[in-house]
């Protein structure tokens, strides 16, 4: 697998978001971080919203799912047209069947863990996720500083991945920018979210491209 970089739109104009995404045709996925004031003290943008965005790129969307009772809601994000749907293992009462049920609607299931939810107990189910999040920020806000207590995690998740021969991704999200993705990709990550270093660039095209090529020189 090589390098993907998905920038979010979080901190991207919500007036214009059509326009925001057009601003970064080299971005390999559109992050979209869906957020219910519950699982998370923010308030973003629900099912309708994202289903006109589907359809206003050819880029395919990654729905970062931060809300309570994922059973429920995750599977309505594939109908609304979103590639990857990732839901927390925190707000999941059944992440193997809520991870069955994703696939089983045409969607790559991905679960995100908070920073300081370890990666072991979901050991045996690597296989049924297409991607596993690894949160370098408590989730809620952009433009936090990135977590570098979680490189040790990293690397033991793909410690885990090699072991068992999986083909699932490895994304961060949180602070990652030209300073800290190096360490991201040198732990093992692959698929890289990028928020404000994206949006708060002057050419966030150009941006994405920087980052791309700084984590592949640092996968080697
Ligand atoms: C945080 C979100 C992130 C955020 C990333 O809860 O999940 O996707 O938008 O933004 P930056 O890159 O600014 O940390
Ligand atoms: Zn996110």
């Amino acid at each position: 697998m090589g390098i993907q970089i998905t920038p979010s739109i979080l901190n991207a104009d919500f007036a214009a978001l059509g326009a925001e995404v057009a601003r970064i045709p080299s971005a390999d996925w559109i992050h979209v971080d869906v957020m219910d004031n519950h699982f998370v003290p923010n308030l973003t943008f629900g099912p309708t919203m994202v289903e006109a965005l589907a359809r206003s790129t050819d880029t395919p969307l990654d729905a970062h799912l931060m809300i309570a009772d994922a059973d429920r809601h995750a599977p309505t994000y594939v109908e609304a047209g979103c590639a990857s749907v990732t839901f927390h293992v925190e707000a999941a009462a059944a992440p193997v069947r809520l991870a069955r049920e994703i696939r089983a609607a045409g969607g790559r299931a991905s679960m995100a863990l908070k920073p300081a939810t370890p990666v072991e107990p979901y050991e045996d189910m690597l296989g049924e996720l297409d991607m596993l999040l690894l949160m370098t920020v408590e989730p809620g806000f952009g433009g936090q500083k990135f977590l570098d207590l979680v490189l040790p995690k990293i690397r033991r998740a793909r410690a885990l991945m090699d072991k068992h021969g999986v083909e699932t991704w490895l994304q961060v999200d949180g602070g990652v920018s030209l300073e800290t993705i190096e360490r991201c990709a040198e732990a093992g990550a692959d698929t890289f979210v990028a928020g404000s270093a994206v949006y708060s660039a002057d050419d966030p095209d150009a941006m994405v491209n920087a980052l791309r090529e700084r984590a592949a020189a640092a996968r080697g």
